[in-house]
């Protein structure tokens, strides 16, 4: 088994009892290329969402390669054509990462709400004065609307702890969730729909190629004025331009970003842009769920090597 990255030590343990281990000593991020050649002769791939697993590298590891297994829901930059071509079966760690995601879904809207960024700027900067009447005023979430583009797990979990702040839920999703598990939650049949009512706008659907670019200046400028967008989602769903256009005059209250377009770069006008707040895509990153991360998919290759299929294998 190839590992691509440094990966939690319980979880290389349990890798260690089971296979051989190939690994990516640096434990930074390879390109396909790098991965291609490093994993020759490897019939597991032990990858996250940051490795790029191509046509390149199906064809660079045919004949030994059987299974990939990715570190994250998202799958975005796997070629799952090229697996179902080959034969090669792919696994991701869907549902146990739903939690955590949603709480930094909340983390995000909390500091872009109640303007966490600067609050902490200026109690590190030995700047502050003291308390007073008119500092730091944010909005308030009791009555606001929240919408969430992508009801799915990650959603509904966003969705069952926004409504302990008082938000409004209201949604659009590919499909309507049935009544039951809607739990009052408004659907919106289009995000056109959807964007017109969000005082909060929360991106929570899987990358997708259909969802690239798609917050654009045409779509902020269906949001309620000074609205705040909050991406737990991929970068390239937001356009940046569009966005920090609307951040700095002011359109939008506040944003909060823990993913972007071309990670680890990140457009060096956020860095100016006081009502944004910042982090690098760490949704998933508690102990607990990226342990439950590995450990899903060591339990998908082993029902795999014994012939029966994971609900979390992808092709
Ligand atoms: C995922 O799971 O797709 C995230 O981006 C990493 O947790």
């Amino acid at each position: 088994m190839y590992l691509a990255r440094h990966f939690p030590p319980a979880v290389e343990a349990r890798i260690a009892e089971r296979y051989d281990i190939v690994r990516n000593v640096s434990g930074e991020i390879l390109s396909a290329e790098q991965l291609a050649a490093e994993a020759t002769g490897c019939a597991y791939l032990f990858v996250s969402a940051t490795e790029t697993v191509s046509r390149l590298v199906f064809e660079q590891l045919a004949g030994t390669l059987e299974a990939v297994a990715t570190l994250a829901v998202g799958y975005d930059r796997i070629d799952l054509e090229q697996a179902r071509l080959r034969g090669v079966a792919v696994f991701n760690s869907p549902g146990v990462l739903s939690e955590a995601c949603a709480e930094m879904g909340l983390l995000l809207l909390l500091n872009a709400s109640r303007r966490g960024h600067e609050a902490d700027t200026l109690v590190r900067s030995g700047n502050w004065t003291g308390w007073a009447p008119t500092q730091l005023l944010g909005l308030g979430l009791v009555g606001k609307r929240l919408g969430i583009l992508g009801m799915g797990r990650i959603g509904q979990e966003v969705a069952a702890r926004a409504r302990g702040f008082g938000l409004k839920i209201h949604y659009h999703n590919r499909s309507r969730l049935p009544e039951k598990e809607e739990l009052n939650a408004t659907y919106h049949d289009t995000p056109e729909s959807l964007l017109a009512v969000s005082d909060i706008f929360m991106i929570c659907a899987p990358g997708t190629r259909e969802l690239a670019g798609f917050l654009d200046h045409r779509r902020i400028a269906l949001l309620p004025p000074r609205a705040i967008v909050i991406n737990i989602s991929r970068g390239d769903t937001v356009v940046d331009e569009a966005l920090i256009a609307a951040l700095q005059s002011k359109r939008l209250f506040a944003a909060g970003l823990d993913v972007f377009a071309n990670e680890p770069s990140v457009d060096p006008r956020y860095f100016k842009l006081p009502n944004v707040f910042l982090t690098p895509h760490i949704a998933s990153a508690t102990e607990e769920t990226r342990d439950a991360m590995g450990f899903i998919l060591l339990d998908a290759l082993e029902a795999h090597e014994r012939g029966t299929i994971p609900a979390n294998r992808l092709c």
